[in-house]
C-alpha cells in the first residue's frame, strides 16, 4: 500500500499506537508530521516531531495543524490517535472523570480535525480512533466507552459533512491493544490474543490510501482475537 507524496499529520504519535502508525506511514511513503502533548523522543525517524502540544485547547491545535502544513508544504490527511483510558464504577468514582475522558478523546480529535479542515484538498483523509468497547458499555468503562461513542458520532457526522468534498471520515475500533502498559496491567492475559499497533497501523494506511477512496463514515472493528 503506498502512501508516496501524502503529507500526513499524526497526533498522540509519541504513544504506543500512534508510533507505529507514524512507522507505517513512514514506511509507506509518506512525509509525516508527528503531534503529541509529550515531548518528542529522541529517535523521530523521518518525521516532524511536534512536542507539547495540548490539542484539546482549540488555538494550540490550530497552531500544531498550521505548522505542520506550513512545514510539509500542505496536508492530506489527518490520523486522529491521542487519547486515554480510566477505568472507574459510578460509585467509586467522580463525574469530573466524564469531563476529562470527553475532553482528551473526543475534543482532541474534533479541535484537531477543525484545524485540518483548512488544509484538506478535496479526497483527504481522516481516521479516528473508536473503541470496540464504545458499541456495547460495561461496568467501569462508562465515562470511557461514552467518551469514545463521541469519536464514534463525529466520525459518522464528519463523514456526511465532507461527502461533497470527498474527504473520507473513518473510524478502527480496537480492543485491547498489545502495548507494554497492558502487558503491565495485564500481566496473566494471553497477550497473543490482543490486537497489536502495527495491525491497527495498517489498516489505517489503507484507509488513507487512494484503494481506500471509496469508504467513509466507516466504524471498523479491529479487535485481534479478543
Ligand atoms: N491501549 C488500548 O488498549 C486501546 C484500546 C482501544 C482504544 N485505544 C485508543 O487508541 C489510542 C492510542 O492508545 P495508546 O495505547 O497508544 O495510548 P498512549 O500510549 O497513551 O498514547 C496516546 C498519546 O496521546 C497523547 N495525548 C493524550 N491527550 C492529549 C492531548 N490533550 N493533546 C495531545 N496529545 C495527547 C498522550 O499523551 P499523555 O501521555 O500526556 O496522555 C500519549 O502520548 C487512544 O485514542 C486510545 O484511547 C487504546
Amino acid at each position: 500500500m503506498s502512501l508516496e507524496g501524502k503529507r500526513i499529520a499524526i497526533t498522540g504519535a509519541f504513544g504506543s499506537l500512534g508510533a507505529a502508525v507514524v512507522e507505517a506511514a513512514l514506511a509507506a511513503g509518506a512525509q509525516v508530521a508527528a503531534i503529541d502533548r509529550v515531548a518528542a523522543p529522541a529517535d523521530m525517524h523521518d518525521a516532524l516531531a511536534i512536542g507539547g502540544v495540548d490539542l484539546a485547547d482549540t488555538a494550540a491545535a490550530k497552531t500544531a495543524i498550521d505548522n505542520a502544513a506550513h512545514s510539509l508544504g500542505g496536508l492530506d490527511a489527518l490520523v486522529n490517535v491521542a487519547g486515554t483510558f480510566r477505568f472507574e464504577t459510578l460509585a467509586e468514582g467522580s463525574p469530573d472523570t466524564w469531563d476529562l475522558l470527553y475532553r482528551v478523546n473526543v475534543r482532541t480529535a474534533v479541535a484537531a480535525s477543525k484545524a485540518a479542515l483548512a488544509h484538506l484538498p478535496d479526497g483527504g483523509r481522516i481516521v479516528n480512533i473508536g473503541a470496540a468497547s464504545a458499541l456495547k458499555s460495561g461496568a467501569g468503562v462508562g465515562a470511557y466507552t461514552a467518551s469514545k461513542a463521541g469519536v464514534l458520532r463525529l466520525t459518522e457526522s464528519l463523514a456526511e459533512e465532507l461527502k461533497p468534498r470527498g474527504i473520507t471520515v473513518n473510524a478502527v475500533l480496537p480492543s485491547i491493544i498489545d502495548t507494554p502498559p497492558n502487558r503491565r496491567d495485564m500481566p496473566k492475559a494471553d497477550f497473543g490474543k490482543w490486537v497489536k499497533p502495527q495491525q491497527l497501523a495498517a489498516v489505517i494506511v489503507f484507509l488513507l490510501s487512494e484503494q481506500a477512496s471509496a469508504i467513509t463514515g466507516a466504524l471498523i472493528p479491529v479487535t485481534g482475537r479478543v
